[in-house]
């Protein structure tokens, strides 16, 4: 008797996962339905994201964000939060959509499904001027700041480096305007705007280092499960990507655009 119960119990679980693990994913229908996407951002990263004047999220990710809902006809809703909580918000299906310069990385991929990636990008250095780090060799030893929950924190965390991390970008500018850091590794091209913007009011005090140090392709991150929906944007992505429409976006932000491998 008993093991003909843990036999249909064990049935009835079966079934249980089989109508609900494979067609939990959002869809586009249910989106269009709802009338919107939900983004999660942190916009301290320009030129991706960031706040303009009257405080409004705006940058490169957004209007691609912007011409992915009307493509599907929807209102773009905008959350914003710390990097660190864009991710496991998403995962835990609080937001459709992460969107703050993501990289895509196997370990990211492990629980987030990302959209095919639609620019690269990689890690910079950026030093007080005569900084005696003149190159990724030099950082050996000393303090690096980072970005919590970010690429450049993982890779300080697998070279072994001493760093500290911030919740926001602009507090690991100030460590190290402070010296309380050594170097501040994070994305070139938000480490060319951020420091163009400070040096211009304090000429040639902040350098960023020649030497690249990876190579990261920025995709949208949603909940593993989403496929339909993934798809769907993809072929939106991929559309904006060949016709030149992202790096017009780029060129608009004065910012160089590196498009992502094919494949
Ligand atoms: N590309 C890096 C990463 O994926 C940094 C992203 C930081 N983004 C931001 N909006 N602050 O970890």
């Amino acid at each position: 008797m008993k093991k003909i119960i843990s036999v249909i119990l064990a049935v009835a679980l079966m079934a249980v996962c089989f109508a609900g693990c494979g067609s939990q994913g959002l869809t586009v229908a249910d989106i269009q339905k709802a009338g919107k996407l939900t983004i999660a951002t942190s916009p301290d990263f320009p030129p991706f994201e960031y706040l303009d004047e009257n405080g409004q999220p705006t940058g490169i990710e957004i209007e691609i964000m912007e011409l992915i809902c009307q493509e599907l006809g929807v209102e773009l809703v905008i959350e914003q939060m710390n990097f660190d909580s864009v991710l496991p918000g998403v995962q835990a299906g609080k937001y459709d959509v992460g969107v703050s310069g993501i990289s895509v990385t196997p370990d990211r991929e492990k629980n987030t499904l990302f959209t095919d990636p639609y620019c690269l990008a990689a890690q910079a250095i950026v030093v007080l001027n005569g900084s005696p780090i003149t190159c990724k060799a030099d950082l050996e030893g000393k303090t690096i700041a980072v970005q919590s929950g970010t690429t450049a924190e993982a890779y300080a965390l697998e070279n072994g480096y001493t760093f500290n991390p911030y919740a926001a970008n602009t507090d690991a500018q100030e460590a190290l305007l402070a010296g309380k850091v050594d170097a501040w590794v994070i994305d070139d091209l938000t480490a060319a705007e951020m420091v163009a913007l400070y040096n211009e009011a304090n000429p040639g005090a902040l350098v960023v280092l020649g030497e690249a140090m990876t190579t990261e392709p920025y995709a949208f991150a949603f909940k593993q499960g989403n496929d339909e929906l993934v798809n769907a944007i993809n072929e939106i992505i991929n559309k904006l990507v060949a016709d030149g429409t992202v790096a017009e976006i780029f060129a608009a932000n004065n910012a160089p655009y590196t498009a992502p491998a094919q494949g």
